[in-house]
């Protein structure tokens, strides 16, 4: 079953037309030792904009109060954090005693960005986990090092690659414990990614099927890392002209995501916000969604059971 009613654009986050050429053409121009770091440069420069405009409409303030007032919300794993205006929202809110928020993101940069607005000191060893090799076929094998990670404090920032196998990673979340929510707030990725191995074997081709790998593997990691009663929150962005069919779409597909796993919905909220119209944004577009169509973020609320 199709996730949204969106034609799936090629795996490069800034939809169709002369900015996706433009945007290919600035990262092809690029060495191919420095292409990543360029795409995520790229990337965290154009996701700044869309970012500072949700939070001007209080979608991070919105979306945190949704997940805190859930239940009892202290330890927080949130995935694909980038530039920490989610996590400034959650520490807001979460009291200070037994706080523990922990943001990753694959983006060193959006990292960089987040640690800079959290006003934290962050080891460039823990924003830069992630290696790459150029295998003979061009493509990067990525590959996640460094065995020393920082003792988890209220909150900590740390260069992971979902899609990677990362045993310290994970090893590390096993001394950490049960959590109360694993969050991914919104999804996307830098314009290099198709040249991965990662994505190449995989075959994702495009950003709805890079989105749905990366909420399967935090469906799996939420049933095996969330304490019994704690909470899964995913939020997606979509475009339509008929937002309570695309929420009732949203929802359908979460319920089929979720099978056979040990969460269960409890509900799904669809919120009208506006994309920046001007700048390098990443706008939610597709050649199927009609102009004058509403943009809405759907969340998902889910409990271990
Ligand atoms: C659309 S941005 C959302 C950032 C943040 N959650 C927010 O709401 O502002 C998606 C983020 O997910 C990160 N990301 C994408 N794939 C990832 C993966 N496999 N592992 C970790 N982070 C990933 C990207 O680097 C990017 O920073």
């Amino acid at each position: 079953m199709p996730r949204l009613p969106l034609a799936p654009n090629d795996l490069c986050g800034c939809g169709n037309g002369k900015r996706y050429a433009d945007c290919h053409m600035r990262v092809h121009a690029a060495v191919p030792d420095q292409r990543i770091a360029v795409a995520q440069a790229m990337y965290a420069e154009e996701w700044a904009s869309n970012a500072e405009h949700y939070r001007q409409q209080g979608i991070y303030a919105d979306l945190a109060a949704e997940l805190v007032s859930a239940g009892r919300v202290r330890r927080v794993l949130d995935i694909g954090c980038g530039q920490g205006e989610g996590i400034c929202a959650l520490r807001e809110l979460i009291p200070p005693k037994g706080r523990l928020i922990i943001g990753v993101d694959e983006n060193p940069e959006c990292l960089a960005a987040a640690a800079a607005r959290l006003g934290m000191n962050v080891d460039d060893a823990h924003l830069r986990r992630t290696t790459f090799e150029i295998l003979p076929s061009g493509a990067y094998r990525l590959r996640a090092t460094g065995d020393n990670l920082p003792t988890a404090k209220d909150v900590t920032l740390l260069n992971v690659d979902l899609m990677l196998k990362d045993k310290v990673f994970e090893a590390w979340l096993d001394d950490i414990g049960p959590l109360d929510a694993v969050t991914l707030w919104f999804s996307g990725i830098h314009k290099a990614r198709a040249e991965t191995e990662l994505a190449q074997a995989n075959k994702i081709s495009n950003d709805r099927l890079h989105r749905e790998c990366l909420e399967d593997i935090v469906i799996q990691l939420a049933g095996q890392r969330l304490r019994q009663g704690g909470f899964l929150h995913i939020v997606v962005r979509g475009a339509g002209t008929d937002l309570e069919a695309l929420r009732n779409d949203f929802g359908a597909e979460f319920y089929n995501a979720l099978d056979a796993h040990p969460l269960e919905i409890v509900n799904v909220n669809g919120r009208r916000y506006t994309e920046p119209e001007a700048g390098n944004a990443v706008v939610v577009t597709s050649k199927t969604v009609p102009t004058g169509a509403a943009t809405a973020a759907f969340s998902l609320l889910a409990r271990r059971y």
